[in-house]
């Protein structure tokens, strides 16, 4: 099976990403956690994609592309995978589109987790990363079992740079001028499915699953 997360910065993609490879034995795949595993290794795509992110801005398709291909490629993700962050551009979509398609496969859903803006600064201010095994808690909604430390395992949490309120908001327009089209694409496609993000994080995951069952 083979899902793209669509939404907002904030949306809840990740969280749910998360929760559906656990649930189906998927890979999860992050764009942007990979380029936060290579800011923490300070390499050179790490360095060149810090940039764009500190900024709120969107890391340039030439390399989120290739990025995005090498992860694929991989065998854990011949079963299939759920992408979270990518694509981000229509010509990302082109891009994976045909690459799917020279397999002869298919993605089979792209699952919107809609969040009104209102709610996604809230949300990000108290949101806590692991850099070290990419869980994510929120202070109220989701917290660790011990203040700051990650469950899984016990590394320090931290905040994430691009989580301050002004590059929230440029994540938001970015966001709605480049990313939310994709949204028209994969209906044209007929695989777009929606949720409501604004609901508890159990009962979006239960809306998900009602759609992947089905
Ligand atoms: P990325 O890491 O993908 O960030 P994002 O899309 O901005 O999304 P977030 O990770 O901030 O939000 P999320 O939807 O995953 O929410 P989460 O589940 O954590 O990208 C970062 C940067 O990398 C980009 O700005 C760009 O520069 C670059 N980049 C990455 N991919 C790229 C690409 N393809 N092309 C170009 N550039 C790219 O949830 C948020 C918080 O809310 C958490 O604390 C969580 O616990 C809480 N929460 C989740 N669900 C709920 C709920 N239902 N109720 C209450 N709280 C909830
Ligand atoms: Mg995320
Ligand atoms: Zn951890």
């Amino acid at each position: 099976m083979k899902i793209i997360m669509l939404g907002a910065p904030g949306a809840g993609k990740g969280t749910q990403a998360k929760k559906i490879a656990a649930e189906y034995g998927i890979p999860h795949v992050s764009t942007g956690d990979i380029f936060r595993a290579n800011i923490k290794e300070n390499t050179e795509l790490g360095k060149e994609a810090k940039s764009y992110m500190d900024k709120g801005q969107l890391v340039p398709d030439e390399l989120t592309v290739k990025i995005l291909l090498d992860r694929v490629a991989k065998d854990d993700c011949k079963k299939g995978y759920v992408l979270d962050g990518y694509p981000r551009t229509i010509p990302q979509a082109e891009v994976l589109d045909k690459a799917v398609k020279e397999l002869n496969e298919k993605i089979d859903y792209a699952i919107n987790v809609d969040v009104p803006d209102e709610n996604i600064i809230n949300r990000m201010s108290g949101r806590r990363a692991c850099v070290k095994c990419g869980a994510t808690y929120h202070i109220t909604f989701m917290p660790p079992k011990k203040e700051n430390v990650c469950d899984n395992c016990q590394s320090q949490l931290i905040i994430r740079d691009d989580d301050k309120p002004e590059t929230v908001k440029n994540r938001l327009k970015v966001y709605h001028d480049q990313t939310q089209p994709l949204i028209e694409y994969y209906k044209g496609q007929g695989i777009l499915k929606e949720v409501d993000g604004t609901k508890d994080i159990d009962v979006v995951f239960e809306d998900i699953k009602s759609i992947l069952n089905a």
